[in-house]
């Protein structure tokens, strides 16, 4: 059979996801800037809490995280700082998945999130009653579920992989004999099947900030820079990943800003990674990927609108007023749990 064949998109008819306009953020001076980030330096203290950011996360919060000893990472990264990090509350920036990993994995934390409501388009698309009685048409499939997806949807699953990960465990799967249904992420499904000629089921789902990368615009960027190295996140569409130089988590398309030689750089993933790749490599020249296409309106604009409802100030309130909680059941938690240990212990195996 040609590796073609082994890729099938499941007929699933999925919610459509109401993305939400980006939140606006009152423009804070120095002086004002300064004194939040005091306050919640000294809250974070008093409360033994660490902070755990995303990447996407305002540049303000990814600093923070960093100058008070937490953590600002992907999200494989994130989830594993959780469980080593001794604080007795952790307090993410980022999305509703990332939350509820943390809180899983580490069910006796309190687990704080800046605001509830951010979600992710991946999770949002894949309900969990929908998702469940999908898996029982394929019994005799291994189920592999992107970490962007809810506690329930991550309970019912057989692993949990990030987009730094599911390679190797693809890979590790298909030469163990397994056929894989694959959820929420039909982009990043698609690559790693195309790598690994995996057997594959995929749901039909997407990242709306990473599906308005269009290929055309691309190239044509490209052709105004030929120099430039293209990084690509791959939650973006097949067409875009196929122009890339590099194809990684967020974490690897840092990396690859201070490792390679190029001096310039085309970015197709949200723009909040820019902050820290101006950090590590500040001579070199980034250059957003174009969104959407010639004459087309972006939704996102390579922004994702979820990660942007994390600000200082709602950081500052959660931490004062102990709101935005996350609660998993003990018994929803040790189930979920076990996907995501397994993803874990994959990658300590890897290190060795
Ligand atoms: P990473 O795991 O690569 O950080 O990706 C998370 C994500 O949501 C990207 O859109
Ligand atoms: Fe989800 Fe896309 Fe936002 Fe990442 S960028 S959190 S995949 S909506």
């Amino acid at each position: 059979m040609s590796p073609l064949n082994l890729a099938q998109e499941a007929h699933v008819s999925i919610p459509t996801v109401k993305v939400p306009p980006h939140p606006k953020w009152p423009e804070l001076s120095t002086e004002q800037r300064n004194l939040l980030k005091q306050r919640i330096k000294k809250l974070l203290k008093e409360q033994d809490a660490v902070l755990v950011a995303h990447y996407y996360t305002d540049g303000s919060l990814q600093d923070l995280a960093e100058e008070t000893g937490g953590c600002v990472a992907d999200s494989l990264e994130m989830a594993r700082f959780g469980t080593e990090h001794p604080a007795r509350t952790l307090v993410v920036a980022g999305v509703r998945f990332m939350g509820e990993t943390s809180k899983i994995l580490n069910n006796e934390k309190r687990v704080l999130m800046p605001d509830l409501n951010a979600t992710c388009s991946l999770d949002e698309s894949c309900p969990a009653a929908l998702f469940s009685a999908f898996c029982d048409q394929y019994p005799d499939h291994t189920v592999v579920v992107y970490a962007n997806t809810s506690a329930q949807v991550k309970a019912r699953s057989d692993w949990v992989v990030t987009s730094g990960i599911a390679l190797p465990i693809i890979r590790h799967l298909t030469e163990s004999g397994k056929k894989i249904l694959w959820a929420p992420d039909r982009h990043l499904g698609t690559y790693v099947q195309k790598l690994t000629d995996a057997d594959m089921i995929f749901w039909p789902g997407s990242c709306v900030v990473h599906e308005e990368f269009k290929a055309v615009a691309l190239e044509r960027m490209h052709r105004l820079h030929p120099d430039a190295a293209v990084l690509v996140h791959p939650e973006s569409p097949e067409s875009v990943v196929a122009l890339a130089d590099v194809v990684g988590s967020t974490t690897a398309l840092i990396k690859a800003v201070s490792t390679l030689p190029n001096r310039e750089f085309i970015v197709a993933t949200d723009a909040g990674i820019l902050h820290k790749m101006k950090k590590v490599a500040p001579e070199k020249i980034l250059l957003a990927a174009p969104t959407a296409g010639e004459g087309a309106t972006c939704e996102s604009c390579a922004t994702c609108p979820w990660m942007a409802m994390n600000s200082l100030q709602n950081l500052a309130e959660v931490l004062e007023n102990g709101t935005n909680e996350i609660y998993i059941s003990p018994d929803l938690a040790e189930k979920a749990s076990i996907p995501i240990r397994r993803m874990l212990d994959f990658a300590k195996q890897m290190k060795k």
